[in-house]
């Protein structure tokens, strides 16, 4: 008899479970070491294709590739034991048809991923639909969507009108209809944010949205300090890391040129016989 390993993560209905009981605290991460720190704090993990600017200092997501974010998810993986991995689909991915999107998706889950996220407005409720009842949970991501970036001409706040904030209240309720688990509102009006988690009865992901959303997602390098001066307006820095490596490097720097490391417990001995 064949047996299945036993699931500790959290898994996607608790995510979808948390609506209207307690937060959900999400945060990017795409390598070994930095998910093996964070896991135990949060109820999901995303390898975001901002792993596009974090880690291959690329100006945008835009040519991130599947291949790419596969192997990262895999490192995520191996590294945690708490909380659910969500993989992003890169631009170009998904968009082209059904099946493009079945099969890229099944490539992330096989790399460990737990659902997959995209981006899209109401355009892409029918591929949500066709992942979902094919076994992958979908997270969409609506409002400011970083692969349109050339079309919305820069990384610009949504939904500041009446009509754009109802276009973006539409689209989230189109993926809420296809089955999504949750919906990621990026950058849109404080108050639309809060109405679209109001109208909507599966969890609201904010990011640059509201307090008011059922949960909330960062890029890890951001709120630590890692990626330099200039961040977006609804990043918070939680830490300063580049300051504590800058003068951790500088100190090691010092003694390596003063030849006081090594220490002596940092050698190996000669064993007598
Ligand atoms: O790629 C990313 O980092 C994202 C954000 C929502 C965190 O999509």
């Amino acid at each position: 008899m064949s047996t299945h390993a036993e699931i500790k993560r959290v898994t996607v209905p608790q995510l979808r479970a948390c609506k209207g009981q307690r937060k959900i605290a999400a945060l990017t991460a795409h390598n070994f070491s930095t998910a093996r720190i964070i896991d135990e704090y949060l109820d999901f993990i995303l390898i975001g294709d901002s792993t596009a600017m974090v880690a291959y200092g690329l100006p945008n997501t835009l040519s991130i590739t599947l291949e790419q974010i596969a192997q990262h998810t895999a490192a995520v993986v191996r590294a945690t034991k708490h909380a659910c991995i969500v993989a992003d689909m890169p631009f170009g991915t998904y968009q082209e048809s059904l099946e493009q999107a079945f099969r890229n998706a099944a490539y992330l889950v096989s790399h460990g991923a737990d659902a997959v996220k995209l981006e899209g407005g109401a355009v892409m409720a029918p591929t949500i639909e066709f992942l979902v009842a094919r076994g992958i949970p979908v997270l969409a991501h609506v409002g400011l969507m970083p692969q349109y970036v050339n079309t919305m001409g820069g990384y610009l706040a949504q939904g500041k009108t009446p009509d754009a904030a109802a276009r973006i209240l539409g689209d989230a309720k189109a993926h809420e209809q296809a089955g999504a688990f949750g919906v990621v509102l990026e950058g849109v009006a404080e108050a639309l944010g809060t109405e679209i988690t109001e109208q909507l009865s599966i969890p609201t992901i904010g990011i640059g949205a509201s307090v008011s959303c059922d949960g909330q997602i960062l890029v890890t390098e951001d709120m630590l300090g890692l990626s330099g001066e200039r961040v977006p307006k609804f990043v918070k820095r939680y830490a300063n890391l580049e300051e504590s490596m800058r003068s951790a490097v500088q100190r090691y720097a010092d003694e390596v040129r003063a030849s006081k490391f090594p220490e002596p417990q940092h050698c190996f001995a000669v064993k007598r016989s």
